[in-house]
């Protein structure tokens, strides 16, 4: 899937300038992250945490395609949090319905880091996607 959310105002991010590795826990699974090749898919926000966990190749569920419109993809960004760009209201919203949110959670769509540093990214266990699905 994959698409535009009509009803929210658009998240603003920067997008990286130079390479960054993401580590996916619990596997540790790094992708370093490539600016000339973003985005990666078609779900979520270009550069986000589900972008590039696509590319890694990461199961990451997914409900509403990343639109913000659902918490599926809740993640816990145990690093290089302050260089991910703000939570909106809107995802703020979202993340109210997700299960055990931290003060590092976000909606793994809707979070891009802008690459100034390396970020450690967990996916709590019930938002692992064992089903493979068609990009
Ligand atoms: S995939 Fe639905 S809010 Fe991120």
């Amino acid at each position: 899937m994959g698409g535009v959310n009509p009803y929210i105002k658009p998240a603003e991010a920067t997008l990286p300038t130079n390479k960054y590795r993401v580590t996916f826990l619990p596997d540790g699974k790094v992708v370093e992250v490539d600016p000339a090749k973003l985005p990666y898919g078609r779900n979520g926000l270009a550069g986000s945490i589900l972008d590039l966990a696509h590319a890694a190749g990461v199961k990451l569920d997914h409900s509403c395609g990343g639109v913000c419109a659902c918490s599926t993809c809740h993640v816990i960004v145990k690093e290089g949090l302050e260089t991910c760009n703000e939570a909106t209201d809107d995802e703020m919203d979202m993340l109210d319905e997700a299960r055990s949110v931290t003060t590092e959670s976000r909606l793994g769509c809707q979070c891009v880091p802008d690459g100034t540093k390396d970020v450690v990214v967990e996916i709590p266990s019930w938002n692992r996607n064992l089903v493979s699905e068609e990009e």
